[in-house]
């Protein structure tokens, strides 16, 4: 599932989305669904002009689609709680230079406390 989010980027708002959350039923894990699943998404993203994709999850998974740590990039994590190499974004030809800045999550992750982890 994608989610627009906000990036606050010093020249104004640019709307991005959020890739999460992503899930494939455990008997069918490994069979290319959750690659496939993502790769459509992102192709349809990019064709609507869309400039970043971000999200949270395991470098492992992600970068063999493209993503690449995001803190190296110009790009401020929403939460403390997110590990830094889990934060990470895909790039598309719509994204512009001045395009950094802090990630501003949809009201929906904070309202389901879905952010980052907590060891409490
Ligand atoms: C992550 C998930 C969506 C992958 O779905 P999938 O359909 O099994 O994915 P694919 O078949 O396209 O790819 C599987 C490959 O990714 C690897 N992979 C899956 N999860 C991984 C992870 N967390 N870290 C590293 N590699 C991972 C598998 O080992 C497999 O590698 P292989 O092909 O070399 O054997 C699925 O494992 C899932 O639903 N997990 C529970 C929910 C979850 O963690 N969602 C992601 C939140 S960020």
């Amino acid at each position: 599932m994608f989610t627009r989010s906000l990036l606050d980027a010093e020249r104004r708002l640019v709307d991005v989305q959020v890739l999460s959350p992503l899930g494939v039923l455990p008997e069918f894990h490994r069979r290319g669904i959750g690659s496939a699943l993502v790769r459509r998404g992102l192709e349809v993203l990019a064709e609507r002009n869309v400039p970043l994709v971000f999200l949270e999850g395991d470098p492992g998974f992600y970068s063999r689609l493209g993503f690449e740590p995001a803190g190296g990039l110009g790009f401020r994590k929403p939460s403390l709680r997110i590990p830094d190499g889990a934060f990470q974004v895909i790039r598309f030809p719509a994204h512009e230079p001045w395009m950094t800045g802090t990630l501003v999550y949809a009201e929906a992750f904070w309202r389901h406390d879905s952010v980052g982890l907590r060891t409490a």
